[in-house]
């Protein structure tokens, strides 16, 4: 069950200055140690890359790249604290460490080529474990640690597996993710594309796919009950009764809020049970209203305009859309076409729904990361060009996953108040330290709110001869007081990555926080850069961010 609200919490770190040095920086009583570099080896006995390229054989037993979302599991008989195991995603292939000169041509990729991607990508599970001296490393020879690549085999299930087939090779731009609360591992596919091969059929990604970290359970499975679109993360809340909602963004322009409720309570002393959850259920998109409130509109074949000949309305946050006609004969079309339903049914087009995160007292967050195309405001979507982004958040009535309309509000603007240009769109309203492309967001177990960046690099800040890191700095990792809204800067990333990642355990003493695509000399000096896993922490015995 949830942890209960906390009345307040501490937070007393020394917030980090912007900054563009090719580093972790943290503050001053903090350290940040890199555990889990992309080519890092996984299963016991791979050589791991260490400067040279290697085969498909070797590359489908080691880290991929791009670390993105992840989730820390506890393991029975070991204290959680100093031990467990994390489930990281790899949204993309580290080219640089696979192939002499990057990315590959696709028109010319060799099927050793294209092997060597799509083992680069999925989901690492590792044991990980806190030395005596509090450093963590990763228990190489563990029997817990495994990968799930491009190369990979998963079953199909719920309502559209007739239409996409039985199984699908490869799950692929695992973006973000989230967990069950029987502690399974959801991976989610933000984009179809096949990194070398341009060919493949489509209908098989775009999915939210669970594994089991402990592979206890059932193999790997696509959950299509839960729709296809660009998945960013998955983010739940339960009630008394052991009922679910999970919470999903769907990272595009146009993009919409969505909410799957599984038809029947979990059991949560018998994990087992839970195996066909995702399976059964109903999915909903979420309608921001003009005057604060929400609905959540079914997204069921023969409701909400759901049927043949449907009008599909498009990107409405641009002016010059033209409809078009859609047709929902089932409800596997609704599901492989979640994105035209949501336009059906009457779902709010948003500013690109990234991360979604519920706190302990229900309150739900989520980034709206930027929108530079929209043309056409709303209420909830309310800047032109929307550079820089917001973060709205929302209650369900009576704080039950199960309701069908909320209230919500803007949390931030983000972009820079004290800049002074004829665009108010560029502006913001942060209160202290600002930021650009809110995608991260993450209520921790005591309340507190961490938002991380990935503000696009090259980027236009908007204004005049400075580009986005003048204005911002490197990608970097916030707190957010949610008393007095105040922004603090608390970790900033090397040269060209963004931030994305977080995972803690349970003393909240040690954050796990990936740092992706970095471009510069780090982590390791002199020697190709490579997204990686970091554990921050502090060296007293107080949570982070306390
Ligand atoms: Fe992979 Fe929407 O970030
Ligand atoms: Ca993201
Ligand atoms: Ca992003
Ligand atoms: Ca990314």
């Amino acid at each position: 069950s949830p942890t209960p609200t906390p009345t307040s919490y501490e937070v007393t770190f020394e917030a980090v200055a912007a900054n563009q040095e090719d580093d972790v920086t943290v503050p001053a009583e903090y350290t940040a140690e890199t555990i889990f570099k992309a080519g890092d080896p996984v299963i016991a006995g791979a050589p791991g890359y260490s400067g040279n390229f290697q085969s498909s054989d070797k590359t489908e037993l080691q880290a991929g790249g791009n670390h993105d979302g992840m989730h820390y599991y506890e393991i029975e008989g070991v204290d959680p604290n100093t031990g467990g195991l994390l489930a990281i995603n790899h949204e993309l292939p580290d080219f640089n460490i696979l192939f002499e000169g990057g990315r590959p041509d696709p028109q010319t990729a060799t099927d050793e080529q294209k092997k060597i991607a799509l083992s680069a990508v999925g989901v690492s599970v590792i044991e990980v474990a806190k030395a005596d001296d509090g450093s963590w490393s990763v228990k190489t020879d563990s029997t817990y640690n495994k990968r799930y690549t491009g190369n990979t085999v998963y079953r199909v299930g719920g309502p559209a597996g007739g239409l996409v087939g039985s199984t699908v090779k490869g799950t692929l731009n695992n973006c973000s993710s989230g967990p069950t609360p029987w502690g399974t591992y959801l991976t989610c596919e933000e984009t179809m594309d096949n990194y070398l091969d341009p060919t493949q059929p489509e209908e098989g990604y775009g999915w939210v796919v669970e594994i089991d970290p402990y592979g206890e359970l059932a193999e790997p499975t696509k959950r299509t009950a839960m729709g296809r679109f660009n998945h960013e993360n998955v983010a739940y809340m339960t009630d008394a009764d052991n009922r679910v909602a999970f919470y999903m963004g769907d990272d595009t322009t146009p993009g919409c809020i969505y909410k799957f409720i599984p038809g029947r309570a979990f059991e949560s002393d018998n994990r087992s049970a839970n195996i066909d959850l995702l399976d059964y259920g109903t999915l909903y998109v979420a309608r921001f209203n003009g005057d604060g409130s929400g609905d959540w509109l079914e997204l069921s074949r023969g409701k909400n305009g759901l049927v043949m000949g449907a009008t599909d309305p498009g990107n409405t946050s641009q002016g010059d859309t033209q409809p078009t006609t859609v047709d929902f004969p089932n409800q596997a079309a609704v599901l492989i076409n979640a994105q035209s339903a949501a336009r059906v049914a009457g779902g709010t087009v948003m500013d690109r729904p990234e991360w979604i995160s519920v706190a302990p007292d229900k309150t739900v967050f989520v980034t709206l990361t930027n929108n530079s195309g929209r043309e056409i405001t709303d209420a909830a979507n309310p800047r032109v060009e929307n550079r820089h982004g917001h973060i709205i958040r929302w209650k369900e009535e009576g704080d039950s996953p199960l309701a069908t309309g909320f209230t919500w509000d803007i949390l931030l603007l983000a972009g820079d108040p004290s800049l002074d240009t004829p665009e108010d769109n560029l502006e913001g309203n942060i209160e202290g330290d600002t930021f650009s492309s809110p995608d991260g967001i993450r209520v921790d177990p005591q309340g507190r709110l961490w938002v991380e960046t990935d503000h696009s690099i090259p980027g236009n800040s908007g204004v005049e001869g400075e580009t986005i890191e003048d204005v911002f700095g490197h990608n970097a990792m916030f707190h957010i007081d949610r008393d007095t809204g105040e922004s603090r800067r608390f970790l900033v990333g090397p040269e060209g990555c963004e931030i994305t990642g977080i995972a803690y355990t349970p003393d909240l003493m040690n954050f796990f926080i990936n740092i992706q695509h970095p471009t510069g000399n780090w982590p390791v000096d002199g020697q190709e850069p490579r997204s990686s896993t970091v554990v921050v922490r502090r060296t007293d015995e107080k949570p982070v961010g306390a």
